[in-house]
């Protein structure tokens, strides 16, 4: 698949690292929970959830996520996608609990407002480093509840996720779904298997990608071999049961990197 000219309209900026691009067209069937390869030209190919039909919302940290910060309205980049396996929408009544870390809170922020649109009970517990980091709140409050949690307490609780979790009554949910820091999911993955709705959850994972299309195996997860770019992003807490989660991942060259 060639990559699209995604020309960009308008760039929020979320925090002083986060920044939404939004682009000239839509992905009309994207799944929340979905990725695409974006083509920063010159520089390389990353893998970024879609924040809306027409949005990518993307954190600095190397080298080609910086170069996009330097793009400007009228710029363009290339997209090829949506790739993978999204978050499963809720039946109608169902409760659904979302669970984001930083800019993990991208992909589901779609996956609220779908989840909302399908008649189901919304409740969000939301962290950031602190409140000035805190994405798509406004979004998942017209979604439903939100429980909020920072690091350094400027809103919230003060602590992390699982601080939140600790006090809800996970049973009377029908479905949890997961987006974070690896160190995050992983810490979120025992409470849940913990208190046994393990069946009940989805993780979304980020590896390193290479083709993004299931063909060269750079994103392969120990033990059972899913591919995170075509298996995934998504899976469930029982596909992760026993896997390489929270403990390594692989870099480039395919060695273990420790989480
Ligand atoms: C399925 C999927 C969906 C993703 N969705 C998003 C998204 O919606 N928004 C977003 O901002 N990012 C997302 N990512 C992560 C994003 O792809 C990486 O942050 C990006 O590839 C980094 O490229 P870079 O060239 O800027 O950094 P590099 O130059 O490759 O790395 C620079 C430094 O940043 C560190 N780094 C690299 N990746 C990450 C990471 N994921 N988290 C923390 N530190 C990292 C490296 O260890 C290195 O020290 C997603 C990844 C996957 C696999
Ligand atoms: S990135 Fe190539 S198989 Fe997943």
């Amino acid at each position: 698949m060639l990559p699209l000219n995604a020309t960009i309209v308008q760039i929020n900026e979320e925090s002083p690292l986060v920044r939404t691009f939004f682009f000239d067209f839509q992905f009309e069937t994207m799944e929340p929970g979905q990725f695409v390869m974006v083509w920063v030209r010159g520089v390389d190919e990353v893998p970024m959830g879609l924040s809306s039909k027409n949005s990518i919302t993307v954190q600095k940290v190397g080298e080609a996520t910086s170069k996009l910060f330097e793009l400007k309205e009228g710029d363009s980049f290339g997209l090829r996608g949506p790739f993978g396996k999204g978050f499963s929408l809720p039946s109608e009544g169902e409760k659904t609990l979302i669970i984001a870390g930083g800019v993990g809170a991208a992909p589901l922020a779609p996956y609220a407002e779908a989840a909302r649109s399908a008649g189901s009970e919304v409740h969000t517990v939301l962290g950031a480093r602190s409140a000035g980091d805190l994405l798509f709140e406004k979004r998942f409050a017209e979604a439903g509840k939100v429980y909020i949690s920072t690091d350094d307490g400027s809103k919230g609780t003060k602590g992390f996720v699982t601080d939140v979790l600790t006090d809800l009554d996970l049973s009377v949910y029908d479905r949890i779904a997961v987006c974070g820091p690896e160190i995050m999911i992983s810490s979120v993955f025992r409470l849940l298997k913990d208190r046994q709705v393990l069946e009940k959850s989805e993780f979304s994972l980020q590896r390193y990608f290479k083709c993004g299309i299931g063909v060269c195996g750079a994103c392969c997860i120990d033990k059972s071999g899913l591919r995170v770019c075509r298996d995934g992003p998504v899976f469930s807490g029982v596909q992760l049961l026993d896997s390489e989660l929270g403990k390594y991942a692989r870099d480039a060259s395919g060695r273990r990197v420790k989480i």
